[in-house]
């Protein structure tokens, strides 16, 4: 058990599951999540937001999901989620960590070059990579808003075939964040793209706030990975709130701290549980 690739980890559950993919933002969340996949015996995918890493630090946030990982009693591997900057994506990479780059914004050509050339970089290095072609709606953080524009199966195949990623994040009507309303998830394009490239996992962005029978079907067309962030950002803020508005306010971080994490690990728990209803990756 211990850190792996997003690859290893997704080969090796190939035909019997999905991977949930849990985003991280500081101690709390690690161990959160960490707690989470080991009670259900389950690997599990940490990734940290390219904006949050370069806050935290490689070596200091990122070195510590990794140290986390490879204590961990569960296989995990730990990514960069939605990374644009190409230099730092490198120093991730040599640092050891898998990386999703974000070209999804660009020009089909120009995100069909830089992926390339971020997973040529990735493979010489025994890391993997994961692209996104499509592109969705609210960007991860929900900071920016973009024109969402659905994958189509045309584009996810010369995709494939011309940067050679490990991974594809998909556009079929998910979003980041809360859904306005009930999400409309394209799982018809799901199951297309699936069957047009067998050899790439596909990735369900924004996967909070999706009912269980929108998540069953789509990781029955499907989706391998399940990233999900807003949920326990949610979940982990609530429970601050909670502690904090006391009287006397706690100020002990250790009357904090704990308690935080534990309210991402039932969050955790409760995903990989539903994502464990649909699939057995045991
Ligand atoms: P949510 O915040 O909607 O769960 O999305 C997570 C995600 O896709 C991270 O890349």
């Amino acid at each position: 058990m211990g850190y792996k690739t997003i690859k290893e980890l997704l080969d090796a559950t190939k035909g019997v599951g999905v991977i949930g993919a849990f985003n991280i933002h500081n101690i709390e969340f690690i161990k959160g999540v960490v707690k989470a996949a080991e009670e259900e015996n389950r690997p599990v995918i940490m990734m940290i937001n390219e904006a949050v890493l370069m806050y935290g630090g490689i070596e200091i946030l990122g070195g510590a999901a990794i140290a986390a990982a490879k204590q961990s009693k569960v296989d995990m591997a730990v990514m960069v989620d939605h990374g644009i900057n190409i230099d730092f994506l490198k120093r991730c990479i040599d640092f050891g960590l898998d990386v999703m780059y974000d070209g999804s914004l660009l020009e089909f050509e120009e995100n069909i070059k830089n992926t390339k050339e971020m997973a040529d970089y990735a493979h010489a290095r025994g890391r993997a990579l994961e692209g996104e072609i499509g592109a969705l709606g609210l960007s991860e953080d929900g900071d920016e808003e973009h024109e969402q524009r659905t994958t189509s199966v045309k584009e996810a195949v010369a995709f494939s075939e011309k940067t050679g990623v490990d991974i594809l994040a998909v556009s079929v009507g998910n979003v980041h964040g809360f859904y306005k309303g009930k999400p409309h998830i394209n799982v018809q394009r799901i199951k297309e793209i699936s069957e047009a490239v067998p050899q790439l996992p596909v990735v369900m962005h924004g996967g909070s706030d999706i009912p269980y029978e929108t998540i069953k079907a789509s990781i029955e067309a499907g989706i391998r990975k399940f990233n999900i962030a807003t949920d326990l950002k949610q979940a982990y803020a609530e429970k601050m709130r909670e502690l904090l508005i006391q009287e006397p306010m706690p100020i002990q971080p250790l009357q904090l701290f704990p308690v935080v994490a534990d309210a991402v690990t039932v969050v955790a728990r409760k995903k990989i549980k539903m994502f464990d209803l649909v699939g057995d990756t045991k």
